[in-house]
């Protein structure tokens, strides 16, 4: 009874552990990225623009949107918003941000 008990903690334990590795590794969620990072607010959920003065980013390739974000962070492309929006995200944030949004 004693042994069963120790056991079931013991794989409960390393269930626990499990999942915190696997969270420090897991692939960013794209859709809640752009919640929490407010693209949605001039970009929408899925790339389609709230107004007109804002890009459409669905059907854009993945890889030019990935690319235009690098660009907005290091300041090679310069607009007063997205550098703003650009500057504190992270390699693996763009990466995610573009797989969201791009084709
Ligand atoms: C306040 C409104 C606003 C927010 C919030 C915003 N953007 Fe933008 N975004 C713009 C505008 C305006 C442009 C066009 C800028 C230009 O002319 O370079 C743009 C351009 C872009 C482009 C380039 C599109 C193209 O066709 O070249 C990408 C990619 C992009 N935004 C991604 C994002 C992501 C990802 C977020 C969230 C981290 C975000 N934006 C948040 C307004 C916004």
């Amino acid at each position: 009874m004693k042994t069963t008990l120790m056991i079931s903690k013991w794989i409960a334990l390393s269930l626990v552990m499990t999942f915190a590795a696997c969270g420090g590794e897991a692939p960013l969620d794209g859709a809640a990225l752009v919640v929490e990072k407010g693209c949605v607010a001039c970009h929408g959920e899925k790339g389609g623009a709230i107004a007109p003065i804002y890009p459409n980013l669905n059907g854009q390739y993945e890889t030019y949107l990935r690319l235009q974000l690098v660009a907005y962070k290091s300041g090679k492309r310069v607009n007063a918003v997205m550098n703003g929006m650009a500057a504190s995200l992270s390699d693996e944030e763009i990466t995610a941000l573009a797989a969201h949004y791009g084709k």
